[in-house]
């Protein structure tokens, strides 16, 4: 049973006024709120237990280890990975994309090429530029159409031997599109030897995942987009790729033996995990995988989906509405402008007057906006907590915009 009212009982800071209104939170593509079960286990890490993991004898270091594997072990699952050891625990998507451009240095070489795609988030650009800059690779990107489909037909005309990486976003963050990375996949493993990276900081929160079916060799996200803490997020890498590369920074924790002669480096996960980690942050990340799993993806993905539906009928009933990838399929996001009225930002600041938090902007994803000739949109995001009165209130308020911009 799917109890909307059950659900946000477990939000205690949705149960708030900003600027005299109801707090409608419509920033979930941002990063989500976190429910009391989250948050009591963030806490009794820290007012219980918080000792530092894998190098004490001591009963709360022990207790810390324990748990913080087990948050990984439920990840493991989570993901459908073949083993917890393939869960690299790290700070968000941006720096897993990092690490992996990182890793990758040694075995690319000038004229190589990294395919990604328009419709990125800078996260999953600008490290690939770095790496272009570092071994004198090429990027090429996959373009859309104006309704924000990728092409693929010009993306298989990119494979071949040259290409060494295929990086690309399972849902868009600015449109809220879904990519057919299943294809994506499959023509990059027919064609090519290639790394396939996919970044799933907008689909873990609302997807089933399972990464062996997916068949990539490193998907990346961030917990705090999934109603877990800020500063935790996951690496997956497949076992004989992340034994085959490098490691990415050194200091404790990823070494086996370290001498003044050389250092040899510790095995999987601890490889990628030099430093003490966020423990209370991986931990909590346990509890939120736990959130999901009760409510159900599927309950999630059917009620998000139904609130997107709602939003945009009504938005669509409106003069004037613009909406970005109207007509692809799409998640819980909708984004779009008001026709010749204002600017994104003074949508958004008419919104948050009336407590309806939306982002306005370009959304860290610029080449989007510079393909549409525009220089942001209003986008509003759904989560599991959000219902269709929320929406009717995001609607009262774009009416209220265009009145008092036009
Ligand atoms: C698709 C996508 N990739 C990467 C990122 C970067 O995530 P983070 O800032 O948590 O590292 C975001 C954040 O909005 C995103 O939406």
């Amino acid at each position: 049973m799917f109890d909307i009212q059950e659900i946000r009982s477990q939000f205690s800071i949705l149960d708030q006024k900003v600027n005299g209104k109801p707090l409608v939170y419509l920033d979930n593509a941002a990063t989500s709120q976190k429910p009391d079960s989250v948050l009591e286990v963030w806490n009794k890490y820290y007012t219980e237990i918080n000792a530092n993991v894998h190098r004490g004898i001591h009963t709360l270091s022990q207790l810390a280890t324990e748990e913080m594997e087990l948050s990984r072990r439920k990840i493991q699952k989570f993901i459908n990975a073949e083993h917890d050891f393939e869960v690299i625990f790290t700070k968000g998507t941006t720096e897993g994309i990092n690490l992996i451009a990182y890793i990758l240095t040694q075995k690319l070489k000038k004229d190589d090429e990294i395919i990604i795609s328009y419709l990125e988030h800078h996260s999953n650009i600008v490290p690939w530029q770095m790496l272009c800059e570092r071994t004198g690779a090429k990027l090429r990107v996959i373009p859309m159409d104006e309704n924000g489909i990728l092409q693929l037909d010009q993306f298989e005309k990119f494979l071949n031997e040259k290409t060494k990486v295929v990086s690309v976003n399972q849902v868009s963050n600015a449109l809220g599109i879904i990519n057919p990375i299943e294809e994506i996949i499959a023509k990059t493993r027919k064609n090519t030897n290639a790394y396939i990276v996919i970044d799933g900081a907008q689909s873990a929160p609302h997807f089933t995942l399972d990464v062996q079916k997916m068949d990539c060799d490193f998907f990346v996200f961030s917990g705090h987009k999934m109603y877990a803490p800020m500063g935790t997020g996951i690496l997956y890498g497949k076992q004989q790729i992340l034994e085959d590369l490098p490691p990415f920074h050194g200091g404790g924790e990823m070494i086996a033996t370290c001498s003044f002669d050389g250092t040899t480096y510790a095995g999987l996960p601890f490889k990628y995990e030099a430093g003490t980690p966020n423990v209370g942050g991986n931990i909590a990340l346990g509890a939120a995988v736990d959130f999901i799993l009760k409510v159900g993806q599927e309950n999630i993905q059917n009620h998000e989906n139904a609130l997107l539906e709602y939003a945009q009928r009504q938005l669509l009933e409106l003069e004037g509405i613009k909406i970005y990838g109207e007509k692809a399929n799409r998640t819980g996001v909708v984004s779009f402008n008001l026709d010749g009225v204002g600017i994104a930002l003074d949508v958004g600041m008419i919104l948050d007057k009336l407590g309806v938090a939306v982002r306005t902007g370009h959304h860290c994803t610029q080449p989007i906006m510079d393909f549409f000739n525009i220089a942001g949109t209003v986008r509003a995001s759904f989560a599991v907590y959000n219902t269709f009165s929320e929406i009717d209130a995001l609607i009262e308020g774009v009416k209220k915009a265009q009145r008092m911009l036009s």
